[in-house]
């Protein structure tokens, strides 16, 4: 049985902002993220780690953020959805998604665009089969797969034009900023 531990200030890097909460160290990172910071890009699904809704990058590594307790997260590079996107605009793979119309009810979509970022700083020229492996653990209920696969194919050509890898999260720095 799990018992709760008392609130304790927390640290965090996310998006690029620092960020205290105050918080029992063992709450799922993705209600800290929804609830507390307002990021409402990862998306509540199963809760368990199987469906990839809640998925964001940690130094880069896709992770899902329902099962990662805030203890085992504190100093690293967070980037949600929120932070892909910078000054100049969209991040190429949002911009891929929104061009195949990647989404039907959109639910699922945190969670493609996530791995896809992560897939594409780690290989930025995928095979076919590297696409389907890397998204087979992420759950589409619309049945919006051709599309979703189309975007990503578009994204691999938009990556390379725009020289992207991987989001620098960690390029701005600002004062800590308490969250309880
Ligand atoms: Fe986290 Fe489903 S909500 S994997």
């Amino acid at each position: 049985m799990k018992t709760s531990v008392a609130p304790s200030p927390i640290s965090l890097r996310v998006n690029g902002r620092n960020v205290v909460v105050v918080a029992d160290p063992q709450t799922p990172l993705l209600y800290i993220l929804r609830n507390d910071l307002e990021l409402n890009g990862p998306k509540y699904g199963c809760g368990l780690g199987e469906c990839g809704a809640c998925s964001i990058l940690v130094d880069g590594r896709a992770v899902r953020a329902c099962t990662i307790p805030l203890r085992a997260i504190a100093g690293r590079d967070i980037t949600t959805l929120e932070g892909l996107c910078t000054e100049d605009g969209l991040h190429p793979v949002q911009q891929a998604f929104i061009d195949e119309s990647g989404a039907q009810c959109g639910y699922c979509l945190n969670g493609m665009i996530i791995i896809t970022v992560a897939l594409l700083a780690r290989n930025p020229d995928p095979q076919e089969a590297d696409i389907r492996d890397a998204l087979r653990h992420n759950l589409c209920r619309c049945g919006t797969h051709v599309e979703i696969l189309a975007a990503v194919r578009k994204a691999v050509g938009l990556c390379k034009a725009a020289a992207i890898k991987a989001p620098t999260a960690g390029a701005r720095t600002a004062t800590p900023e308490v969250r309880a």
